[in-house]
This record gives structure tokens, sequence and C-alpha cells, in this order.
């Protein structure tokens, strides 16, 4: 196939739930593959960002829509308000205006394009969300589900956390977390789940660098076949 000519580039697709690692490794396949990354998950936490900066409730609909229906995700995606997005505050936001469909619909053209027209004349590109290849990219060469248990990625969090400097207790990251998750996993629209071809890769025993081995193994396989 043409894919220039059929606006059609490999895709992979990588979800899962909150540090289970899969933003690592988008990260390190798209340099390995030299595709363009998406943490979609920027995304979301902008618009939760803009309507506390509003002054608004991240659950108000009409507050959250009329943020991301403004949102610049070009800008987002070149770095803007990195640090604050990464702020848990942005981060519990970001899972509320996920659950409202009119902002999902408000974002979901820019993460279609991103597919369709990589960035920087790459010709590929890796998202990394939770519903990547469920519903942004359905026909994604690669699907990866990338998850780990609780305890696990509530302590890598933790860690992270203790490294950067910031005052946290593993209780409160377990319980921030699993709230989080079980929100983004039970909301009625786009949850948290692996598509029906995802393969899934449980990290809970593996580190950084055996899960980007797998990864690859699987993406290196899936790419060359188109399949
Ligand atoms: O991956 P993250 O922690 O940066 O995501 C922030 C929130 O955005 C998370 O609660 C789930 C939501 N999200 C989503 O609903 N769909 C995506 N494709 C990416 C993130």
């Amino acid at each position: 196939m043409d894919n220039k000519e059929e606006g059609l580039y490999p895709v992979i697709a990588i979800d899962g739930p909150s540090a289970s690692g899969k933003g690592t490794l988008a990260r390190r396949l798209a340099e390995h593959f030299g595709f363009a990354w998406l943490d979609t998950g920027l995304l979301y936490r902008a618009v939760g960002l803009a309507v506390l900066r509003a002054g608004k409730d991240p659950s108000d609909a009409a507050a959250a829509q009329a943020a991301a229906e403004a949102l610049d995700p070009v800008a987002v995606t070149k770095g803007v308000d990195r640090e604050a997005l990464r702020s848990d505050e942005a981060s519990m936001a970001a899972s509320k205006v996920a659950a409202i469909p009119a902002v999902r619909a408000a974002l979901l053209k820019f993460q279609r394009d991103f597919c369709l027209t990589p960035p920087e004349g790459k010709k590929g590109a890796v998202l990394d969300g939770r519903d990547i290849g469920t519903v942004v990219a359905p026909d994604a060469t690669v699907k990866l589900f990338i998850t780990a248990g609780a305890e696990t990625r509530a302590a890598r969090r933790f860690k992270e956390l203790q490294e950067r400097g910031q005052d946290a207790t593993y209780a409160a990251v377990l319980a921030d977390m699993q709230a989080r998750d079980a929100r983004d996993a039970e909301r009625a629209l786009a949850p948290t789940k692996p598509a029906r071809d995802a393969v899934i890769v449980d990290t809970t025993s593996l580190d950084a660098d055996q899960a980007f081995e797998a990864c690859v193994g699987i993406a290196s396989k899936a790419l060359a076949t188109g399949a």
C-alpha cells in the first residue's frame, strides 16, 4: 500500500491505567521507530487545568466543554504548562472532564489528525491514553494494553513523587489512584479497557527495559506484517 497516497501511516495505540508505565513505553517506542508521539492524557489535563483556572468545577459539563473547544492542542504538545499539567490537581480535574462526552468529542479530531498526518513529517504515530485502541484509532496497526497491579503502580508513583521532593504518603497515592482509575474505567463513554485485538502486557514483574523489549518485539512483528 502506498501510505502517502492513502494518508495512512502505521499507528501504535497504547492504553492502560495510570502509572502502568505506558507513557515511558510510548516515548521509547516512538524514538525506536522514528514515529511521532502524542501523550493524549496531556490534552485532558490541559482542559481540567483550564477549568480550574477559570474558577469552575471540572465536573461542570458546560465549563469543561467550553475549555475543550478553546484548547490549543498544538501548544499543549509543544510543552506549554508542562509542570502544572503534571500536578495532582490537574490529574484529578482531567479525570473529571474526561467523563464528559462533549469534552471527548472536542478532542477527538486532533488525535485522529495526528494519526493521519503525524507532525514533523514522521511516518507513523504512537498515541498513549485510555481509549486509543478502542475509539481514537480502532484500526491501529499495533494495540498494546499496559497494566500492572494497583499496589505496584502506586509504589512507582510514590517513588517518583519522593524523587521530585514532593510530600506524599503511599496510602494517599494509592487511594487517589484507585479513585481516578475507577472513574476512568467505569464511565459510560470510552472507559479504560483493552480493545478486543490488543495485546495485554502486565508489567508488574518487569522493569522498564524488560517492558520496553517486550513491546518492541510485539510492535516490530505487527509493523512488519501490517497486521
Ligand atoms: O494518562 P494521564 O494520567 O495523563 O491522563 C489524565 C486523565 O485523562 C486520566 O484520568 C484519564 C483521562 N484520559 C482519558 O480519559 N482518555 C485518554 N485518551 C487519555 C487520558
